[in-house]
């Protein structure tokens, strides 16, 4: 996305305080977009919001939890009222909390389900008549645990295919003014930003790197430079779609010799 395109565009990062939402929200704040922040947790959000701004930028942060219908509702109501305008959405927040089977509560169970997958549908829901009016665009942030799993991985992997489904049935729904897709990334490195400021890390081991087809963990930006072009007029023609970023994991046999 150039300067120009999206100089004075608005968009919601959902989950945006830290993680891949902080690197998603930082590249397209970088591309001149007005970047709504929105996440739970109120310290690190305001925090990273101000660092924002403070190198130009133009960003708020909004507390929310995504899994409250309400919320999602004022979520929206507020950033019309202060910017005027909804260009994109990005479903970020997400939950990655796995339980073996034999432990995973009805409650527990909910929880991922409605932070992961109905959030998703909630901010959507409540976005769809504002984007419709700027011809706007949508990115969920799904898993690769959409398609594979480990062991007690049951409603993480259900919220992720969820949203990959959710994905196709929000692009028809929305079909021809908003275009929705979804990135299902595999093994990003997040250790670097759950603070306000990016710090280094230890590096991730050769072991770690070597079993990726690409050579290397993902990062945070390999997702955020995605999400851009997703939401850009390049991607005019790409709706519906699922794009796998994990360097090639799910790509590769795994019967072991
Ligand atoms: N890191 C990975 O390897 C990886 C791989 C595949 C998918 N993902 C997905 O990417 C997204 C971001 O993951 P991450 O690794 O950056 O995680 P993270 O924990 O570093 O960041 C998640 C962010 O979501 C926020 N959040 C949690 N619950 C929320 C709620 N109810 N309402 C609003 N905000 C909430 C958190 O406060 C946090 O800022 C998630 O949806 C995750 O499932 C991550």
């Amino acid at each position: 996305m150039t300067k120009h395109e999206s100089e004075r565009k608005v968009v919601i990062v959902t989950g945006g305080a830290k993680g891949i939402g902080q690197g998603i929200a930082e590249d397209l704040a970088r591309r001149g977009m007005h970047v709504a922040i929105a996440d739970s947790d109120a310290d690190i959000g305001v925090a990273f919001a101000k660092r924002l701004i403070s190198s130009g930028n133009k960003a708020r942060f909004y507390p929310t939890d995504v899994a409250d219908e309400s919320a999602v509702d004022s979520l929206v109501t507020e950033v019309l009222a202060r910017s005027g305008r909804l260009d994109a959405v990005v479903n970020n927040a997400g939950i990655s909390d796995f339980r073996p089977l034999a432990d995973e509560t009805l409650e527990h169970w909910m929880r991922v389900l409605s932070v992961n997958l109905t959030g998703a549908f909630l901010l959507a829901r409540a976005a769809a008549p504002h984007l419709r009016q700027t011809r706007g665009a949508i990115v969920n942030i799904a898993s690769t645990r959409a398609t594979m799993s480990q062991p007690g991985n049951e409603a993480y992997s259900a919220s992720k295919g969820g949203l990959v489904a959710l994905t196709h049935a929000l692009a028809s729904s929305l079909a021809p003014h908003v275009r929705v897709n979804c990135i299902s990334p595999g093994w990003i490195d997040v250790r670097t930003r759950q603070g306000a400021v990016k710090v280094s890390v230890d590096p991730t081991s050769a072991r770690d790197n070597e079993q990726h087809l690409v050579g290397r963990v993902g990062k945070v930006e390999d997702v955020a430079r995605a999400v851009a072009f997703l939401l850009s007029e390049d991607a005019g023609f790409i709706t519906g779609a699922n794009f796998v970023i994990d360097g090639g994991m799910t790509r590769k046999m795994i019967y072991e010799e």
